[in-house]
Order: structure tokens, then C-alpha cells, then sequence
């Protein structure tokens, strides 16, 4: 693999086409029956309205469409981001400094990549930085850590690990050299969720080997029976934020992917240099945006309508596609993630034969050197449609696999 002094035409090549590039060549010289209205259930975009107040807030601060915004952030902003962390995370008032621990992103993805490429250094104690990623994963954590030069390490995430990574069981060898590891929780796509305990061991291995634990928690809000905990909170519970980012966004919480708001926060020293770091690349947040971010933050009512219509879909598809394709409830997050035997030829299939547009499994994870892919025999639903739609669909997956 490329290292950070590398060629870039190395590090594009290593990065490949994404998943979503994959899927439409796969599916490229495939057409779904004509008769079928298709359905698309491949990307995980929210199809709901955010609430009104998003709308109400960004006209009510029209005016400000003229400045350029502070790469910081509002103060505003980031006490209603830590306001909200510490209504919704049990943290106590006062360990989160809205000056000190927050940042506003414009949507967690550009701040995913960024902080990637700002936390890994050229070398750890001399030798080749590692950084660390589920598998399967979001596609950001690993185009981060290819373009950041860093050796990338795929911790399978599987039906045996409770769909969760165990970075514990890496080598002393890899642990040395990590110095950054990706986590998504509710994860995407497989849904699990990991404990307050699942959550303490990540931080401890973190800090004992010195690497930063990132914590992605895009999905924290959409949850079927528990909410899941969230790593700042048990961080604070250890009396400290080391070594811990944590990411929040506006885009599913809030239906409000094109508004292109979230947050980071955590570690302060990190916040601080990200900050530095920001003011010459990252992208500002709109002020209007900021103003939209905050309302949204402060209002639960639609958050939870929200779980409760993604609940209802799942419920849907659980009645026809209970005991087929090991089927089981998301713990959080609106996935789906169906063992099929062959995902590639499943998504071929149900897209020829059903119309329904899926994504293999293996697009999402990473192949071992002995060949093998943790995704291989998996599809990726997202249930973003209403409820007939998913009804539609499920039938049809049913009908066709
Ligand atoms: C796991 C995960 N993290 C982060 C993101 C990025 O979301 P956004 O940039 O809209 O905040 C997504 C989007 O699909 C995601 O699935």
C-alpha cells in the first residue's frame, strides 16, 4: 500500500472506485422489468421532510446570508450542541465547554475525512501509522485513511463479533503502530450497537496504545428499543475526554441531509488543533445553517416521530422477511442487513428480476489477503421509503431470492 510520500496516481489506484461507482457498473448492463416501478433502497438517504422549523429558521436569519461565518462556529451553535449532548448523553453541565469541545461541521463527512488527515502522522515511533476500520464500514473512513498515507487495518465486524469490531484481539504489532480507529455506533450498515462497556474497553485500548478513537454516531438517534449510549458520556464517565472524537450530524436525526450540518466534539487538545487545522481547509458552516442546526437540536418532538416511522418500517419488512436471510432487528440506524449466500448475485438479481436496488455487502467491506470479505454474502437495505413501499419491496425480495 502507498505511504504518505507515495505517488498520488498509487493512492487513487488503492482507493478504487466506491461503492456506489461498483454498484452502478455491476448493475449497468441490467435492466429492472418494465412493469415494475423500481425501488431504490441502496442509498441511505433519508426520504422524510426535516420539520418545518428548519425552513422558519433559516429565513428568520436571512440577514446573514452576507457574512462569511467563523470557522469556530456561533456560540449559539455550540451551546445548543453541547446542551443537547449533555440532555441526551447524561453528561453533567460544565465537563463540555462550548468553547473548548465542539466544532460545527458542514455535514460529518467532510469532518470524518479531515480529521483523518490531520490525526495521522508520518510515522508512529518510527514506523508505518496504522489506521484502524470495521469492515464492513462507511466508505469515508477508508478513503480517509488511504489518501492519509496511513497502513490501513480492516477489523471484521461479523456475525461472530456481534457485528461489532474487536480491536482488542489486533496483534501488539498493529496496536503499537495505530494511531487512529474508526467506530460507527448504531453502525452502519450491520445496525448493532456497542455498550457503555463495549464503549469503556474501546477508550482504555485507546489510551493504552495512544491512538484516537473516533466515534462516529450519525446513526445515535435511530434506535429500535434502547437508545445506545454515546462515547463522550462514558468517556466523561471516566473522569477524562482523551483520545476521544465523537461525530454528530443533522442529516438523519433530522431528515436534513442537504442542509449539511453536524458536529465534532470531545478531546480538547484534538478540538483545538482541528480547529487550527480547519481554518485553513475545512469548510465554514453557513451562519443561517448554524441558526437551522441549533433549532433542531433543541426540538425532540420530530426526532422522535422520526424513530417511530423508521420502527414501523422495520416492522414491515420483519412481518414478511422474518426467518429468511437471517433476518434480524437493527438495534439502531435504518438498515437492513440480509445474508443472502452471494451478494453480488442477489443485487444483480433483484434488480433484473424486482427492480429493488440494493448494494452488495462486499462493496461495503474489505477483502482479507486470504481472499475472503466479511460483506461477501450480505445485501444492504435502507429502509428510507414509506411503509407500502417497503411492504412492495420486502415482497418482492421475498419473491425473487
Ligand atoms: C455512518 C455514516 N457516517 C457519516 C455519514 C455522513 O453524513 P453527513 O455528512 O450527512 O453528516 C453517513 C452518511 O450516510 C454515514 O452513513
Amino acid at each position: 500500500m502507498a505511504d504518505r510520500g507515495s505517488d498520488l496516481n498509487e493512492r487513487l489506484k488503492a482507493l478504487g472506485e466506491n461503492a456506489f461507482a461498483r454498484l452502478n457498473q455491476l448493475l449497468s448492463s441490467v435492466s429492472p422489468p418494465p412493469h415494475l416501478s423500481a425501488i431504490a433502497l441502496s442509498v441511505g438517504e433519508p426520504q422524510d421532510q426535516p420539520p418545518p422549523l428548519l425552513a422558519q429558521a433559516l429565513a428568520a436569519h436571512a440577514e446573514l446570508w452576507n457574512r462569511y461565518p467563523p470557522i469556530k462556529g456561533t456560540s449559539e451553535f455550540r451551546t445548543a450542541a453541547v446542551a443537547w449532548l449533555n440532555r441526551r448523553f447524561g453528561i453533567a453541565r460544565g465537563v463540555l465547554d462550548p468553547e473548548r469541545h465542539v466544532l460545527p461541521l458542514s455535514g460529518t463527512k467532510e469532518g470524518l475525512y479531515l480529521a483523518t488527515e490531520m490525526i495521522v502522522p508520518q510515522q508512529k515511533a518510527g514506523e508505518r501509522p496504522v489506521v484502524l476500520i470495521p469492515s464492513p464500514f462507511y466508505q469515508v473512513y477508508r478513503g480517509a485513511a488511504i489518501m492519509s498515507g496511513a497502513e490501513l487495518v480492516s477489523v471484521p465486524a461479523t456475525n461472530e463479533t456481534g457485528f461489532l469490531p474487536d480491536f482488542a484481539a489486533l496483534s501488539a504489532d498493529v496496536l503499537r503502530r495505530t494511531v487512529l480507529a474508526f467506530l460507527c455506533n448504531p453502525a452502519n450498515p450491520q445496525g448493532a450497537i456497542g455498550d457503555a462497556a463495549y464503549l469503556a474497553a474501546a477508550i482504555a485500548l485507546a489510551r493504552r496504545h495512544d491512538f484516537v478513537l473516533i466515534v462516529d454516531e450519525c446513526y445515535s438517534e435511530i434506535w429500535d428499543e434502547a437508545p445506545p449510549p454515546g462515547a463522550l458520556g462514558v468517556a466523561a464517565g471516566s473522569g477524562s475526554l482523551d483520545r476521544v472524537l465523537v461525530f454528530h450530524s443533522l442529516s438523519k436525526r433530522s431528515n436534513a441531509a442537504g442542509l449539511r450540518a453536524g458536529f465534532v466534539a470531545g478531546d480538547a487538545h484534538l478540538i483545538s488543533a482541528f480547529l487550527s487545522f480547519r481554518s485553513y481547509g475545512g469548510p465554514q458552516v453557513p451562519l443561517p445553517v448554524q441558526a437551522a442546526a441549533a433549532a433542531l437540536l433543541a426540538d425532540e418532538a420530530h426526532v422522535d416521530q422520526n424513530r417511530a416511522r423508521y420502527r414501523a418500517r422495520i416492522d414491515t419488512a420483519e412481518r414478511v422477511l422474518a426467518g429468511r436471510f437471517g433476518f434480524y432487528r437493527p438495534q439502531g440506524g435504518f438498515f437492513l442487513w440480509l445474508d443472502v449466500g452471494d451478494g453480488e448475485a442477489a443485487t444483480t438479481r433483484l434488480w433484473r428480476d424486482a427492480g429493488v436496488r440494493v448494494v452488495p455487502g462486499r462493496y461495503l467491506a474489505l477483502d482479507e489477503s486470504d481472499g475472503s470479505n466479511p460483506g461477501a454474502a450480505y445485501i444492504r437495505l435502507a429502509l428510507v421509503h414509506d411503509d407500502a413501499v417497503i411492504d412492495e419491496a420486502s415482497q418482492r425480495i421475498l419473491r425473487v431470492l
